[in-house]
C-alpha cells in the first residue's frame, strides 16, 4: 500500500467506451470522433457510451458522476472496476494500472478495494439480512464466525440491528437499501461505487439515506464515486459533481462552481432552478470590516451558506463576520448576501448603506476601497474568491426562486436511438453483476460486445 496516498484513487484519462461492431476503431478515427453521438451511432452502429473522459477521484471525497438518462453515468463507472471493458484511454488505481490488471488481480480489486452499491439492492433473496451483509466477505474466504461478527457490526452500523435474522422480503426499500449499503462497507473497501442508489426510494426514506450516507462519509472519509440524474443529491453529497453529457464530462467542478459558473447553455439550464444562497458560502460575500464592524455581529465559520448568513444578520441586523480560528476575515451585510441570491456578484451589489458602515472610519482588515473587494489582494485569505470574477450575465427567473433543486427532466434520448440497444441497456441487470459477481460481472455479456473480464 505504500506510496498510494500520493496518488489519486482513480486516475481516469482519455478513456472512451464504444458499444457495437468493431468499437475499436471508433476513439482512433478523427473523421468519427469529430462526430456527435448521434452521428457516429449513424454511421457505424456503435454507440459512444462515454467519450474521451478524464478526471481524478481523489482520497477521501464524494466524487458524483450526474446527467440525464443515457448521459453514459453507469457504463463510466463500470469501467473503473471493468465491470464495463473500457474500449481506449488510461484507468489507474492508486497509482496502478488497471486496464493491465490480469484476472486475478481485477477480482481482488473487485472484492477488496471497490464495493458497489446498486439501485435495486440486488439482494441474495433467501439469505437473512446479516448473510447478505457477510456475503462479500465470504467471497473474500473469511471464517464464519469472523465474517459475522463484523457482519453484525456493520447492521447495527447503518441501522438494522435487531433485523438480522429478516429475509429481504420483509424489509421496506429503505432497510433494503440499507442492506446493500452494509453489504459494501462490510468488505472495508477503500472506495464505495455508488449507482443511483437511492433513485427507487420515495423522497423521506430517500432523504434519510442520503443523511446515512453523509455521515458514514465523516465519520469514516471514505472515498466515494456517487452517480445520480438527482440534482439535489449531487449537490448535497457531493465535493466535486461531473456532469455528464453524451458520454462526455461538460463540467468538472464544486457544486458551488457548478452553479455559479456553469460552463455552458446544457449546465446552466441544470442548475437553473437551484437556490444559491443554499450552495454559496459566505466568504464568497465577504467584504472588510470597517469602524465597529469587527466587534460586532454574529460570528459565522466562512463556509457557512448565504442562507444561513442571511438568518445571522436578518437576526442582528448589523454585518456578521466570518471567521476562521479565531481571526477575523472579513463580513458580510445585507446589500452583499441578497447580491448572491440575486445571481449577481457580490462586488457588483450596491454598496452598504447601514449606519455602522462610515465609509470614512478606518478600516479594520484592509483598506476600503471601490469595490471593497479589490482590498482582498492583501488580505491573504479574505479575497473573496469571486473577486476577480466577470458579473453573471444571467439573473434567475421569478419561477425559479424558492422551488427547490427538483430534480432533472425526464430522459431527453435521442431519437435515432435504435429500440434494441435500450433493451440492452445494463440497467435491469444490476442484480447479476452484483450478487454474483464472480460470474456474471459484465452485465454486457448479452450483448456479445464484451467479455466478462473475471471468469474469461
Ligand atoms: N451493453 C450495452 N450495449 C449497447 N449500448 C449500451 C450498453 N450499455 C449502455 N449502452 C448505451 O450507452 C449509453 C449510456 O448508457 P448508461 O447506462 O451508461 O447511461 P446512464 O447515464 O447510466 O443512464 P441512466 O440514468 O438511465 O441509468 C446509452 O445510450 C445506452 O443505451
Ligand atoms: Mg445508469
Amino acid at each position: 500500500m505504500d506510496g498510494h496516498d500520493h496518488h489519486p484513487v482513480f486516475s481516469v484519462r482519455g478513456l472512451w467506451k464504444v458499444f457495437g461492431p468493431k468499437a475499436a476503431r471508433v476513439p482512433g478515427d478523427p473523421a468519427l470522433t469529430a462526430l456527435s453521438t448521434a452521428e457516429i451511432r449513424e454511421r457505424t452502429g456503435c454507440t459512444a457510451a462515454v467519450r474521451d473522459v478524464s478526471f481524478d477521484v481523489r482520497r477521501g471525497e464524494v466524487f458524483v458522476v450526474m446527467g440525464l438518462s443515457g448521459s453514459g453515468k453507469s457504463t463510466l463507472v463500470r469501467c473503473l472496476t471493468r465491470l464495463v471493458e473500457p474500449t481506449s484511454g488510461e484507468l489507474a488505481m492508486d497509482g496502478e494500472d488497471v486496464l493491465a490488471m490480469d484476472a486475478t488481480r481485477l477480482r481482488e480489486l473487485r472484492r477488496h478495494r471497490a464495493a458497489m452499491v446498486f439501485q435495486h439492492f440486488g439482494l441474495l433473496p433467501h439469505r437473512t439480512v446479516l448473510d447478505n451483509v457477510a456475503y462479500g466477505l465470504e467471497i473474500q474466504g473469511v471464517a464464519k464466525a469472523e465474517r459475522r461478527a463484523k457482519a453484525r457490526e456493520v447492521v447495527a452500523k447503518v441501522g438494522l440491528a435487531g433485523l438480522e435474522d429478516r429475509r429481504p422480503h420483509q424489509l421496506s426499500g429503505g432497510q433494503q437499501q440499507r442492506v446493500g449499503l452494509a453489504r459494501a462497507l462490510a468488505t472495508d473497501p477503500e472506495v464505495l461505487l455508488f449507482d443511483e442508489p437511492f433513485s427507487a426510494l420515495d423522497p423521506l426514506i430517500r432523504r434519510d439515506m442520503q443523511e446515512e450516507v453523509a455521515r458514514l462519509h465523516q465519520e469514516e472519509g471514505r472515498t466515494m464515486v456517487f452517480i445520480t440524474h438527482d440534482l439535489a443529491e449531487a449537490l448535497k453529497l457531493g465535493d466535486r459533481i461531473a456532469l455528464m453529457r453524451d458520454g462526455a464530462i461538460v463540467q468538472l467542478g464544486t457544486p458551488e462552481e457548478i452553479v455559479t459558473r456553469p460552463a455552458d447553455d446544457y449546465v446552466r439550464d441544470f442548475v437553473r432552478d437551484v437556490p444559491r444562497e443554499q450552495i454559496v458560502p459566505v466568504s464568497r460575500a465577504m467584504r472588510p470590516a470597517v469602524g465597529d464592524e469587527a466587534d460586532r455581529g454574529a460570528v459565522l465559520a466562512p463556509d457557512t451558506t448565504v442562507a444561513d448568513g442571511i438568518a445571522a444578520v436578518a437576526r442582528d441586523g448589523v454585518p456578521a463576520r466570518i471567521e476562521a480560528d479565531g481571526e477575523l476575515l472579513g463580513v458580510v451585510d445585507h446589500a452583499r448576501l441578497l447580491a448572491v441570491v440575486a445571481g449577481l456578484e457580490p462586488d457588483h451589489a450596491a454598496p452598504d448603506t447601514t449606519p455602522e458602515a462610515d465609509p470614512d472610519a478606518a478600516p479594520q482588515a484592509g483598506p476600503r476601497t471601490a469595490p471593497p473587494a479589490a482590498a482582498g489582494s492583501d488580505a491573504g485569505t479574505s479575497r473573496p474568491a469571486a473577486a476577480s470574477r466577470p458579473a453573471r450575465p444571467v439573473a434567475r427567473t421569478a419561477a425559479g426562486s424558492g422551488t427547490g433543486a427538483p430534480a432533472v427532466p425526464a430522459a431527453r434520448k435521442e431519437p435515432s436511438a435504435p429500440t434494441a440497444e435500450g433493451a440492452a441497456a445494463p440497467t435491469n441487470a444490476d442484480t447479476n453483476a452484483d450478487a454474483d459477481a464472480d460470474t456474471k460481472a459484465d452485465t454486457n455479456a448479452g450483448t456479445g460486445t464484451d467479455t466478462d473480464p473475471v471468469t474469461a
